[in-house]
């Protein structure tokens, strides 16, 4: 069935709006993603509702050169990596290690040897707390993290805490959600080792000033490791000019495939680390008498690689690159703006993290009305939103909610689907009413 004529994502620009103009063909754009045409909530009868998809920041959608890619991958160009004399698999491990230049390219990391794939950004951050974390941080050190943090980036370092004993300090926030770095400052001392903190927050879309963060520690000599699940999709990303220690991200948020995160680090930090699993591939050589590692990258890559994901997120890349983050950046921005002024506008509606230039996510709470109702009702419509506790629990108490509503927009949303939103917001408040 094809959309009724109410299809938000059909509607035109409205008149005068004030907006900057679109910096790519958002039309073509959104043809590389099949997903986007689709209804949901279609049954026998019922015609479905067109799906505006605001979870980008949970998982975003795909567009064609990626699939097509993992397609041609699994069709004609397959085989294992790092093993084989033959021809595939000779021509799959040139393909897989390119996307690890791709992603060298993408952070500008100094060197390939700085790119660790792992299955997504929490195995990043497992891995470095597993390894660099079970070497060098013991009974008396301190790390440091902030209130705005995931899980991912909270409980490795409890479950290693239980076996290390050391202490896991934490930057606060303000109302708007802004860290505040005089305390961040004021925390930092002989025991920190490490400073662990996002490069955007999942909630509410606070990008923390990032280098300065990174400046604070150096100035004493701690190392820094950011969290760039929610920056890589949606700005350049510079590794150097950040001075980051450690970068993590994931590719199924970056219009990649699930299965495949990356792990920046420094060489020599690197270096330092011992394996984070066994198996083939990481080794150097194996004897009963004793086994020897492989230098980093491929130290931490045991066992059969994420092979077609890999391929994927190289195509996930190119296709960003192709936009421009810098342009991806702007036109979502544009959307937040948008959104964030006209929910502001609904009585009721109170937008949850304000930060100066924050990212494209929208986190909201209707008074007297639940984030899940909010949730199931705006699905209803067919506007795809998170509600919950987005993983990041302590912010949650920070705020004092139990959850909250989020919406967050990607590359190929509209206008008019945050008008979509609004409309959604107002008809849940009218049901409640
Ligand atoms: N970390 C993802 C989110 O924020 C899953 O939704």
């Amino acid at each position: 069935m094809s959309p009724d004529a109410s299809d938000p994502r059909c509607r035109p620009m409205p008149a005068h709006h004030g907006l900057p103009a679109e910096p790519y063909d958002l039309d073509a754009v959104r043809e590389d993603f099949p997903i986007l045409k689709r209804l949901v909530h279609e049954r026998p009868g019922r015609l479905g509702k067109p799906l505006v998809y605001l979870d980008n920041a949970a998982s975003a959608q795909k567009p064609r050169p990626v699939i097509e890619a993992m397609t041609r991958c699994m069709e004609l160009e397959y085989s294992n990596v790092h093993r084989g004399v033959h021809y595939l698999s000779q021509q799959t491990t040139d393909a897989y290690e390119a996307v690890r230049d791709k992603v060298q390219t993408l952070l500008n990391a100094p060197s390939r040897e700085n790119i660790v794939f792992t299955r997504n950004a929490t195995e990043a951050f497992n891995l470095v707390a597993s390894t660099w974390g079970r070497t060098f941080l013991g009974p008396g050190d301190e790390i440091v993290v902030s209130v705005l943090e995931h899980h991912a980036n909270i409980v490795p370092w409890q479950l290693l805490q239980t076996e290390n004993g050391f202490a896991i300090k934490v930057i606060p926030c303000d109302d708007r959600g802004v860290l505040d770095l005089d305390a961040y400052a004021a925390l930092l001392g002989p025991k920190t080792k490490l400073v662990s903190v996002t490069h955007g927050s999942n909630v509410l879309g606070t990008v923390p000033p990032a280098a300065e963060i990174v400046r604070i520690a150096h100035a004493r000599g701690i190392p820094v490791m950011l969290d760039g699940s929610q920056a890589v999709p949606h700005m350049p990303v510079d590794v150097q000019a950040l001075d980051a220690d450690f970068y993590v991200f994931t590719g199924h948020k970056l219009y990649g495939p699930t299965g495949i995160g990356v792990l920046y680090g420094r060489k020599e930090l690197l270096a330092s680390m011992p394996p984070y699993q066994g198996g083939g591939d990481m080794i150097a050589s194996v004897s009963f008498n004793g086994t020897t590692y492989r230098e980093p990258p491929y130290r931490f890559e045991a066992g059969t690689p994420p092979i077609i994901e890999g391929i994927g997120l190289g195509a996930a890349i190119d296709y960003v690159q192709t936009l421009g983050l810098a342009n991806i950046g702007a036109h979502e921005h544009t959307l937040l703006e948008y959104a964030s002024v006209r929910l502001a506008a609904i009585e009721g509606v109170r937008l949850i993290g304000t930060a100066p230039g924050k990212a494209a996510i929208v986190s909201f709470v209707i008074e007297g009305i639940h984030p899940h109702d909010i949730g199931m009702l705006a699905d209803q419509m067919g506007v795809a939103l998170r509600v919950g506790r987005h993983c990041a629990e302590p912010l949650m108490e920070r705020f004092g909610l139990e959850a909250t509503c989020r919406a967050s927009f990607g590359l190929y949303n509209t206008i008019a689907e945050a008008e979509a939103l609004v409309d959604a917001v107002q008809s849940v408040k009218e049901f409640f009413r």
